[in-house]
């Protein structure tokens, strides 16, 4: 690893099995572009597949293969837990059962990454249990520079149709945050389009799509999540001890 640590998140890939393998050739090159970049870390969060099938799974483990540094694997609403973990046994991070949480911790940043799906719904819930496994997570490590990552974005967007289907119990993730003054960054995706937030004292970043662009609905009458012709593309997270965090859109 350089000075700089870095980390490519890769967002909402929403890999098919009927497209041409258009989406997975997007995601393939977020991954050579990570390479270029010197990724030390690779994290999906979330959509990783268009419609929970094992079919799409398994292009998305095709195009995964050969990443060019450890990568990991986060549910999002179009995802399936059960089929995550039937398709990836060699990701050991992953639990067997319940929510797909986990925590990366042999990096200079400490990465908890959460799973706020649920089943059947397009929004996100992290529900007490979530909520204690990150205060427990967090209360455990005070001192270490740490990032958490979910798939929905926890604060409101002011997007007519995002903030219906984010995080619903945002408010009481940003309780959580605001007792972790270690928490330098709050990473997310859902939304396919960049923006940024807040949750507590901590920066929310949302990564775009590497598939398609949503435009934003911000008035009555605007038409809900257009498909639009801005960039897909990923983000690179770089930190230094002195500097701290620095984002960075990387347009495919
Ligand atoms: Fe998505």
């Amino acid at each position: 690893m350089s000075g700089t640590f870095r980390l490519a998140q890769i967002s909402d890939t929403h890999v098919r099995a009927d497209d041409g393998g258009v989406a997975a050739a997007h995601l393939k090159r977020a991954l050579a572009q990570a390479k270029d970049y010197g990724a030390d870390l690779i994290l999906l969060t979330g959509d990783l597949v268009n419609d929970a099938g094992e079919d799409e799974y398994a292009v998305l483990a095709e195009a995964i293969a050969d990443p060019p540094a450890p990568l990991y694997l986060m549910p999002g609403n179009h995802d399936d837990r059960g089929l995550i973990r039937r398709a990836f046994p060699q990701h050991l991070y992953l639990s067997h059962e319940g929510p797909l949480h986990f925590a990366i911790e042999h990096f200079p940043v400490r990465i908890i990454a959460l799973d706020d799906i649920v089943p059947g719904e397009t929004h996100g819930l992290l529900r007490r249990s979530g909520l204690e496994w990150l205060e427990s997570m967090l209360s455990a490590e005070r001192g270490r520079p740490t990032m958490v990552a979910l798939h929905h974005p926890p604060f409101l967007t002011h997007d007519l149709l995002f903030d219906k289907i984010g995080l619903l119990d945002g408010e009481a993730f940003a309780d959580v945050i605001s007792r972790h003054r270690q928490v330098l960054r709050v990473i997310c995706g859902h939304h396919h389009r960049v923006a940024f937030g807040q949750s507590a004292h901590a920066p929310v970043i949302v990564a775009p799509s590497t598939s398609w662009t949503y435009g934003l609905a911000l008035n009555e009458g605007q038409q809900i999540a257009p498909i639009t012709a801005e960039p897909s593309g990923w983000m690179l997270h770089a930190w230094t001890p002195a500097g701290g965090f620095a984002s960075h859109f990387m347009g495919l």
